[in-house]
């Protein structure tokens, strides 16, 4: 069993990732600066006698060096990160600071470290206009925010620095979702929105037709995919998609969650939003070949655990 280093272990993904490697048997140090990480996503894994925490920004390099000559991780997977993509249109220096200086710091102590892998975060948003379906990994990446453009150029200084003696896996997640993702934003995931209000009983709003089609993969399925690129042997370098492979209209998910509350409102429409993607759905098959990934978690038992939750 290894030693697994998670940036961003408070969030969304980092919480369950770290979850998922420590009922795997590894020993997990976590790192988060709370910028939008929440200590209640730590609470189960704060009371595992194989976790451990450290608070702090991993764009300080000395904060960070430090930690890593510590714990000397096998792996280290790089979730943490600025996530929405607005944010990234309304800072782009931020943007630039988290998801592409943050990137390098996890290569330059990972060199000087001797750390063996490094797990990052991509994200479908690197095909950004590509209307190709299924999108694989050799489609065209076209990405039409900062957030996109950053997640490939750390896709491409991770590989770039490779040589330097560990192995990079980068893994482009589709729509997540699952429990402790953030709904407050009008920017969350929709099935946390839409969650969130069924639960309160409002009526949640579908932009356009709802017929806009998307890949959603369960966050359970995310974690695990996670822990196989940071510990399965024999791997080389690689990017793949984190995907299901099987489209969801808007329309159909909202039917399926309506059907899991009592007297639940009806939707509300109103026009597209600006910018939208009409259908988003990836190839699974990259992964499934190199990683031996397939997503277990069907949608309808995904959203009804959701629901509950
Ligand atoms: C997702 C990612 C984004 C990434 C993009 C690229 C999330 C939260 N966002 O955006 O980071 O750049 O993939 O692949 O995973 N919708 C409603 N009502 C709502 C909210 C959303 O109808 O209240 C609709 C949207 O208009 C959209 C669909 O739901 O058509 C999905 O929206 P969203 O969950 O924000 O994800 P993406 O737009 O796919």
């Amino acid at each position: 069993m290894g030693t697994i280093l998670v940036t961003g272990a408070a969030g969304f993904i980092g919480s369950h990732s770290c979850e998922r490697l420590l009922a795997e048997g590894h020993r997990v140090l976590g790192i988060d600066n709370f910028r939008t990480g929440r200590a209640e996503n730590l609470a189960t894994l704060r009371a595992h006698e194989r976790f451990e925490f450290s608070e702090g920004d991993i764009t300080d390099a000395t904060f960070f060096d430090r930690t890593v000559a510590a714990s000397k991780p096998d792996a280290i997977i790089h979730l943490a990160a600025l996530v929405s993509v607005p944010q990234s249109l309304s800072e782009p220096e931020t943007n630039f600071r988290l998801n592409v200086l943050g990137t390098q710091r996890i290569i330059d102590a990972s060199a000087k470290n001797g750390v063996r892998r490094v797990v990052f975060a991509s994200s479908a948003a690197v095909y950004g206009e590509n209307p190709e379906l299924p999108l694989s990994e050799r489609s065209e990446t076209r990405p039409i925010s900062p957030y996109g453009g950053a997640k490939l150029a750390s896709e491409a200084l991770l590989l770039g620095h490779a040589a330097l003696g560990f192995i990079v896996r980068c893994q482009r997640y589709f729509n997540v979702y699952g429990p402790r993702q953030d709904p407050r934003s009008p920017y969350s995931g929709v099935i946390s929105i839409f969650c969130d209000k069924l639960r309160a009983g409002q009526a949640p709003t579908v932009f356009g037709d709802g017929e806009q089609t998307r890949d959603f993969i369960s966050v359970h399925d995310v974690a695990r995919a996670n822990a196989i690129a940071a510990t399965a042997p024999d791997l080389a370098n690689g990017v793949v998609n984190i995907c299901t492979g099987r489209p969801t209209s808007l329309n159909h998910l909202a039917a399926i969650l309506r059907r899991h509350v009592a007297n639940a409102p009806a939707m509300k429409h109103a026009d597209s939003r600006a910018g939208d993607i009409r259908h988003s759905l990836g190839s699974p098959e990259r992964a499934r070949l190199e990683l031996g990934f397939s997503p277990r978690v069907p949608l309808e038992d995904g959203l009804a655990e959701l629901i509950r939750s």
